[in-house]
Order: C-alpha cells, then structure tokens, then sequence
C-alpha cells in the first residue's frame, strides 16, 4: 500500500470532473456555518477544498473543524473548474481524514516581525513568499547547471576544507585539522576548479562558500551558494561573453517556469523581459568619473537617498556605487579592469597598464548589486609568484597552484556567481537572507 497522493496539485487541471486524493497541510481555513473552506497545500500548489455538512459524513465534518493552520491531512474528492479560485479549479469533499492535528502554529496569517520569522526559519520556509522564493532559488540553479552542462562543461566538485586562502587572508573561518594543522572552508572553488580546466577545457564547481567578513549589509551572508565556471584558452572578453549568455539563459528561464512564483512576489518582471545579450561594459576609470560627476552634483541613491560618496581612483566600489552605475542601465552592466591593488592576487595584469587587471564585475540593475565576480588569470608563472609575495602569501602552501602554470599552461578565464544575489534580484527581494533555506549571518547561526 502506498501513502501517495493519487495527485498533485500542480497536475490538477488533468482531473477536472474526476475524483482524487490529494495530501498536504492547511494553509488556512474559514468557516461559515455548514461551509468549510480549506486552502490546502501541498508543496506543489494551493487548492480551495470545499466541505459541504451534507456532502461528507458526520465524522468527516467533524474532522475538517478539527483541522488548525498547518494540521496534516488526506482530503477526498471532485475537481471542478472555477473561475473565481486564483488555480482555476477547487475541489468538492467527500473526506476529510487528519494525519496529524495542529492547533497553535506560530506562525499566523497576522504581521511578525523579521526577528520572529528568522527564529522560526524552518517553519517560516512553509509561507507563501518564502516558498516561492526558494522555488525561484530551485529554477535560477537548475538553469545555471543546466547551461553549463549544454554547453560542453563538466562538473568538478572541489573541496571545502582548504589549507590555504584564495580571496584573501581576512575573512577566513579556520578550524584544527588533526595533526596538520589549520584548515580553511573555502571562500571559492576556483583555484582547484583551475586544475579541472587544465584536464577537461571547460569545468564548473558548485557548491558552499564561506566568508568570515564581519558585514551585516543585505547583501552578505557568511555561508554563501557559488557556481564558478572556468575555461582553457580563453580571455576576458570570452569569459564576459559567457557571462551575458549564462546570465540571460537563467532569468529567461526563470521567467518562464517561476512566472507563478514571480507573481506571489509582486515582482514587477519589466526589467527582467530585456534582459538579453550584449550587457554593456564601462572600465573602472570611468566608473569612478560617473561617480564622482554624479557625487559633485549631490545625487542620492535608493533605498535610504543618502548621497552618493565621492571615490578616488584606487578605492573600491561600496553598494551606493554600485547601485549609483547600475542605474544608468537597463539591463547588468560590467564594470572591467579595477586596480589590481583591489582584486585577489591571480588576476592578470593589462598588457601596457600593470596597474588595472583583466577583470569585471557584473553588476545586477535595480540596485541589486554584484551578482559575478571574474578575471582572466596570470599563466605565467613567475608573475604568479611574484604576486603571491607581494599579497604576503607563502609560496610553498601555493606549488601545487603553481605547478599549473608549469605544465601546460594557458591563458584561461573564469568567474563565480553567487546564486543568493543572482536569486534576490530576479526575484526582487532587497535583503539576501530570504534567498536560502538556513541563512547565516554575523548575528545569526540558529536554527
Ligand atoms: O567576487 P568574488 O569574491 O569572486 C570569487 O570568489 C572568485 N574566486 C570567483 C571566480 O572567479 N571563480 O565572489 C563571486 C560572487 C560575487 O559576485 C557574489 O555574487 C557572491 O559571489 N558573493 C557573495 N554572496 C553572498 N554573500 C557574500 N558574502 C558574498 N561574497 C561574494
Ligand atoms: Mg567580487
């Protein structure tokens, strides 16, 4: 015997008239005398099943009023189409039979605050916008794996435990490896996702991140999802080429799959419907000259309209920045060629100007910021370790890096996309930590 559903909610446009099983929890429930109304999901959908007294038994009746926001249950009975119900159709009961009975859910249909509901994350994840989020977050993974594997690339997964730093010494979450020392969870997949390259042409890695920065903007989490794919023979023009394919494949495809979900959002998909490729492309200079323009001029930026901060060629773009730049596009915009005293040691210097890198950002429109951080990498060996002495790095922990460049070396590009940014601006949701199941944050580690 099995404990299935006959079917899923998602499905139920091909039983109209037909009688089914469905089984799921009670997103909620009204009652008005001998009607009862439950919004029943199911994981796949929300339903209106409706329990009419003189249509169900005694005990079923009973039962259906029994059932408070989030009780378990199996309901029986007839899809019929109705044009008034948001899925189209609702289903008339002929059983009601609770799995398991629930009668004081925290979490209600009234207002909570944002401390309450991280609190209760694991059961917030249940709500309609929550749910729909991570569905989004499902479909933006799929689409970018997906991508990939079209296009002749080849998973290779890396480690998390490390020995040494990748992106930089200040943000690293060490722990004790028994004898040998400490370990790092990794920052980024890349160096090691370099080493697949030079075995199979085209690589990605996927998974975990981690990031020990002390930062509570809304865009930093310090356990964060990267998809970081890595090509042979390739510059930075090809990797931004990439990068404009693989970017408009994903919102193109979220569109069309989440467009329910964008819905239960309220996201306004205007801008999202041209995203398409070419993105344009601005340098670092002239980042900082728009800036500056703008900043003299006393423009603000959204959301709070503080006014733009001045910069002065050399610093890094903070959100203000970043959000000011994306402004004057439509669709994402890379910025290319930073200072190299910005960027992680492994960028690759410009031929006639050592000064800037080989290497863009890819910002999102609507101020959502960064979504891609990538480069063209130095190949030449001596120039990777000179660069590894000069960020203060110990040539030895790096040789097997290194011993890329040895044998077989290649100019080669690549770049990381974290998929909670990626997912906060095709979903249009301002505060990252609603783009993954279990966020964690500086103040935050439970549940
Ligand atoms: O720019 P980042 O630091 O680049 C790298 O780690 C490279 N090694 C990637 C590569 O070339 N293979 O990070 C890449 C992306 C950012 O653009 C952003 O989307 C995301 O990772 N990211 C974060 N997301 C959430 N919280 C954080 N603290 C993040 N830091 C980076
Ligand atoms: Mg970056």
């Amino acid at each position: 015997m099995s404990l299935l559903p006959s079917t899923y909610i998602e499905h139920i446009a091909g039983y109209e008239g037909q009688q089914v099983t469905l089984a799921g929890w009670v997103y909620n429930k009204t009652e008005k005398g001998k009607l009862i109304f439950i919004q029943l999901r199911d994981g796949t959908g929300t339903i209106q099943c409706v329990v009419f007294k003189k249509n169900v038994s005694e005990e079923a009746f009973k039962a259906a009023q029994s059932l408070g926001q989030e009780s378990s249950c199996y309901i029986d009975g007839m899809v019929r189409a109705d044009p008034r119900s948001p899925s189209g159709y609702e289903i008339d009961v002929r059983d009601v039979r609770p799995v398991s009975i629930t009668q004081d859910y925290p979490i209600t249909p009234k207002e909570h605050g944002i401390e309450f509901l991280m609190a209760h994350r694991h059961l917030w994840v249940r709500s309609s916008k929550q749910h729909a989020l991570l569905r989004i977050r499902h479909e933006v993974i799929a689409a970018a794996q997906e991508y990939l594997n079209n296009n002749g690339f080849v998973r290779f997964d890396t480690p998390i435990l490390t020995p040494v730093a990748a992106e930089g010494t200040t943000n690293l979450f060490a722990t004790q490896y028994f004898d040998l020392g400490m370990a790092y969870l990794a920052q980024t997949g890349q160096l090691y996702v370099e080493a697949g390259m030079m075995s199979f042409g085209k690589v990605y890695c996927f998974g975990p991140t981690f990031r020990a920065e002390k930062s509570k903007t809304r865009r930093h989490l310090t356990e964060f999802w990267m998809i970081e794919p890595e090509v042979a023979f390739a510059d930075q023009e090809d990797n931004m080429v990439l990068q404009e394919h693989f970017v408009s494949y994903i919102v193109k495809r979220v569109l069309e799959r989440r467009a329910e979900d964008l819905r239960t959002l309220e996201r306004d998909t205007t801008a999202l419907e041209k995203i398409a490729p070419p993105f344009p492309r601005i340098s670092y200079d002239e980042a900082i000259d728009l800036i500056n323009k703008a900043a003299a001029q006393g423009v603000t930026v959204p959301p709070e309209q503080h006014p733009l901060p001045p910069l002065e060629w050399g610093e890094d773009f903070g959100a203000p920045h970043e959000t000011y730049i994306a402004s004057l596009f439509e669709k994402p915009v890379f910025i290319v060629n930073y200072p190299a005293a910005v960027k992680a040691f492994y960028m690759q210097p410009v031929a006639d100007r050592p000064e800037v890198v080989h290497c863009a950002d890819l910002i999102a429109p609507e101020g959502y910021g960064e979504i891609i951080g990538g480069s063209q990498r130095i190949h030449d060996v001596e120039l990777l370790e000179q660069r590894l002495r000069e960020h203060g790095l110990n040539i030895e922990d790096y040789q097997w890096y290194l011993d890329l460049r040895r044998y077989g070396s290649v100019p080669h590009s690549g770049f990381g996309m974290g998929i909670e940014r990626c997912t906060a601006w095709i979903a249009g949701t301002r505060h990252i930590r609603e783009t993954i199941s279990f966020p964690r944050q500086l103040y935050r580690i439970y549940p």
